[in-house]
């Protein structure tokens, strides 16, 4: 007994010795590595938001968010504290950033020093898929979905004018007032899921009143999903002590729903000779050509959920808010307009025709650039590494950035910087793309490797909505009937948070 208790005080002893020595050598590697590679300690951190627990910058957060003010007071922030400073989060230290060469290094030069480290959050609800995942499992993902996004897939437009047809019928012409932005999520999840299963839920002709079809169902969960996805992520590593009952329910819902389309591939890929198919009547079905490269049904699955999850409300967002814009400011809305008159002359647009369409391009990037559809995002160093700008007083030098640490960057701020985008940099001008060049300061579909692959396919549809309504509403006047400025509506993603109303009334 008595030795086996000095047994155990020499063990201690021991492992404090390695413990501390292990500290000690990992202190002067870190010093040296920081020294190589000029970096300098970050300027003072803010105290106000840097309590030792790290639980005012959580309430302060919760508040702006419950005003729908998260993004706005993340602005606030770094035109008071920089472009890059520390953050204390529950004890975890956390680097904000909003300058384009941290951006640039995280998330190309120097990508294989950061991770995701989604699998926790995500995972239960969302699988392993493209949008989880890091390393070799996310290339192998990426390597199955990307060629599904090839320019001749994303340049059929006769899905979108179907959809569009559908949304024109729910437009009164009688001059009430519209929510664009409501159509705009039922349009986006038809095409979505036209495109990724073959069959779309056409909630925009759905007859259905009652709300207990599949389809509705579906969307309720998803949109639940997206509710828990995000509490999951804001909560970071108390996520773990977080239980909602709903969560398994909407989980049930949400999976076999998709089952039900995973299984109609799986048919598909047993009854077609994988070399030679073509998709049935000769369109472009997402999820066979997916089901040619895996038989795993829960691959599968996740990979659709994945995709659906990336796909679902970006667009969608997108177009809210440039309609949000458009609505107020009718010359902006008289040129595109007039765009279409003179490119088109009464015929429907082509891919080409959309891409020529320049102002039509400035309006897209514009409404971008003032509101990104997803305007945060996170890395984490899997490694000692470091970043180009937040070391020394002027914030100009290198920063280290210690193995663990979370780097999260805001598009949002970013597109908002004066120095990057001009003093009316927090004004919709399109016009300003007339000499802007596209670069890391502007960065709606993120960079690097893990670029959005869905990006022509949601540009080419926002475009085709844009040019199609110019052309439906030609002799129509489009009113705003919301006198307030654009809120967030921040999930994920951000779209308007007020909606989009606006009212249809016809020129004298
Ligand atoms: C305006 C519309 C869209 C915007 C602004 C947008 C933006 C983004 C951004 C910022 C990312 C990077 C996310 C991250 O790494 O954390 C991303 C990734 C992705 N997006 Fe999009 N997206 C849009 C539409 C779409 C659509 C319509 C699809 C598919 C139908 C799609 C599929 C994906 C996928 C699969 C990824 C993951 C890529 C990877 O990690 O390799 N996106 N998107």
């Amino acid at each position: 007994m008595h030795t086996s208790i000095l047994g155990l005080i020499l063990l201690a002893g021991v492992y404090t010795v390695y413990f501390i020595v292990g500290r000690i050598q990992r202190y002067f590697r870190r010093k040296a590595f920081a020294a190589e590679h000029g970096c300098r300690p970050p300027t003072s951190v803010p105290k106000e938001i840097n309590d030792v627990l790290g639980l005012n910058s959580v309430r302060k957060n919760m508040a702006a968010a419950k005003n729908k003010k998260f993004l706005e007071s993340g602005k606030e922030r770094f035109d008071k504290y920089g472009h890059t400073y520390w953050i204390n989060v529950l004890g975890r230290k956390m680097i904000m950033t909003r300058e384009k060469e941290n951006v640039k290094a995280i998330l190309h030069d120097q990508f294989g020093d950061f991770e995701l480290n989604r699998l926790h959050t995500l995972g239960p609800l969302f699988g392993i898929g493209i949008f989880t995942t890091d390393g070799p499992a996310w290339k192998h993902s990426r390597a199955m979905i990307k060629p599904n996004f090839d320019r001749k897939q994303v340049a059929n437009l006769d899905m979108f004018e179907r959809h569009i047809q559908e949304l024109f019928h729910c437009i009164p012409r009688d001059g009430s007032t519209v929510d664009l932005q409501e159509l705009f999520f039922r349009l986006t999840i038809d095409s979505a899921t036209e495109f990724l299963f073959g069959e779309s839920v056409n909630s925009l002709s759905s007859d259905d009143t009652t709300g207990l079809s599949e389809e509705v169902q579906f969307t309720k969960a998803f949109n639940q999903a997206l509710e828990l996805t995000v509490m999951n992520l804001r909560l970071g590593p108390l996520s773990r002590f977080w239980y909602n009952p709903k969560e398994a329910e909407c989980k049930k819902v949400c999976w076999d729903f998709l089952d039900k389309y995973v299984d109609k591939a799986l048919k598909y890929r047993q009854s077609v000779d994988l070399e030679k198919a073509t998709s049935k009547k000769g369109s472009y079905v997402f999820l066979h050509e997916l089901a040619k490269s895996t038989s795993d049904s829960k691959r599968l699955r996740d990979e659709l959920f994945n995709v659906l999850l990336a796909g679902r409300d970006t667009t969608a967002s997108l177009l809210s808010n440039l309609f949000f814009h458009l609505a107020k400011q009718p010359a902006i809305w008289a040129k595109i307009v007039e765009e279409a008159q003179t490119t088109l002359r009464g015929d429907l647009p082509t891919y080409e025709q959309l891409k020529e369409m320049k102002y039509l391009q400035y309006c897209l990037s514009e409404s971008l650039r003032l509101n990104p559809v997803v305007p945060g995002n996170a890395r984490t160093a899997t490694r000692d590494t470091w970043i180009p700008r937040g070391g020394g007083e002027d914030g100009l030098s290198p920063l280290f950035v210690p193995k663990g640490t979370a780097v999260n960057y805001s598009p949002f701020s970013m597109h908002r910087r004066k120095d990057y985008f001009g003093e009316d940099a927090d004004e919709f001008v399109p016009e300003r793309w007339e000499s802007l060049r596209q670069n890391w300061q502007y960065l709606p579909f993120n960079g690097g490797p893990r670029i959005c692959v869905g990006q022509q396919y949601a540009l080419t549809e926002a475009g085709y909505v844009v040019t199609r309504f110019a052309q439906e509403f030609a002799t129509w006047k489009m009113e705003s009937r919301d006198p307030e400025e654009w809120i967030e509506g921040l999930t994920l993603t951000c779209c308007s948070g007020n909606g989009t109303k606006v009212g249809f009334v016809p020129k004298a």
